[in-house]
């Protein structure tokens, strides 16, 4: 698997050029990415990223990417970034790793994506992985019950609902922009534009790891080589 996970974020290096402002996704493929762009830096290459998360920014800096202000940048050449899960129609589930909302700032803002993830992500209908959706603390009980109305209006399979807590135990999970997240068993995602719609409609939800038509290419690695799917 974790051969996969490195075929594809190589793969990735081919959309990456010289000048560019970069988007770096969040969670391990996506660190695997950097770890190899940051030895393309160390070569020349000169370009700059935005992270999406604190982590990102860690991990890009150790790694020597030079890092722009996401409020000081015009553009966004390229984001590369993973997800939890990708269906034929390159719609994804992202926020596994409870960065989904910063991901999908910098993803809109950019040009183009490219999206890395091993093959066991490859899915006919998305939905087996819990859906991340983050959400304001304030009202969650309301907000939780909304959102689980719209998965049902829009045909999910919606079970339940869960407060992601901290690895350690101690307490919700907060994300980077001090919401919490809600993990919804959704088991099937028939339509993933319509979830996304009406998820997007209530106040108390931040975001949701449903990425609609923002992708352009998908790198899928498996253990001796990668896959390019385009748009
Ligand atoms: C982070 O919030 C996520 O969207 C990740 O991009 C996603 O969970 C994929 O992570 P892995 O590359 O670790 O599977």
């Amino acid at each position: 698997m974790s051969n996969a996970k490195e075929n594809a974020a190589l793969a990735a290096l081919d959309f990456v050029e010289d000048g560019m402002m970069l988007g770096l996704g969040s969670g391990s493929t996506a660190e695997i990415f950097l770890e190899h762009l940051g030895e393309r830096v160390a070569g020349g290459l000169r370009v700059q990223g935005v992270p999406t998360s604190a982590r990102t920014a860690q991990v890009a800096t150790e790694n020597g990417i030079p890092l722009a202000d996401a409020n000081k940048i015009e553009r966004i050449h390229l984001t590369i970034d993973g997800a939890d899960e990708v269906n034929p129609e390159f719609c994804l589930i992202k926020g596994g790793g409870a960065c989904l909302l910063r991901e999908k700032i910098i993803a809109h803002a950019s040009e183009r994506m490219v999206v890395i993830a091993d093959d066991r992500k490859m899915v006919d209908v998305l939905g087996a992985f819990p859906l991340p959706i983050e959400v304001d603390p304030f009202g969650m009980a309301l907000t939780a019950e909304k959102i689980y109305q719209a998965l049902i209006k829009s045909g999910c399979e919606a079970g339940q609902t869960v407060l992601r807590q901290k690895k350690d135990g101690s307490g919700p999970l907060v994300t980077d922009g001090g919401h919490y997240i809600l993990d919804s068993r959704c088991r099937k995602i028939p339509k993933p534009a319509d979830t996304a719609d009406l998820l997007s409609r209530i106040p108390g939800v931040m975001e949701h790891g449903l990425f609609i038509d923002l992708a352009d290419v998908i790198v899928i690695g498996e253990t001796d080589h990668a896959k390019v799917m385009e748009l």
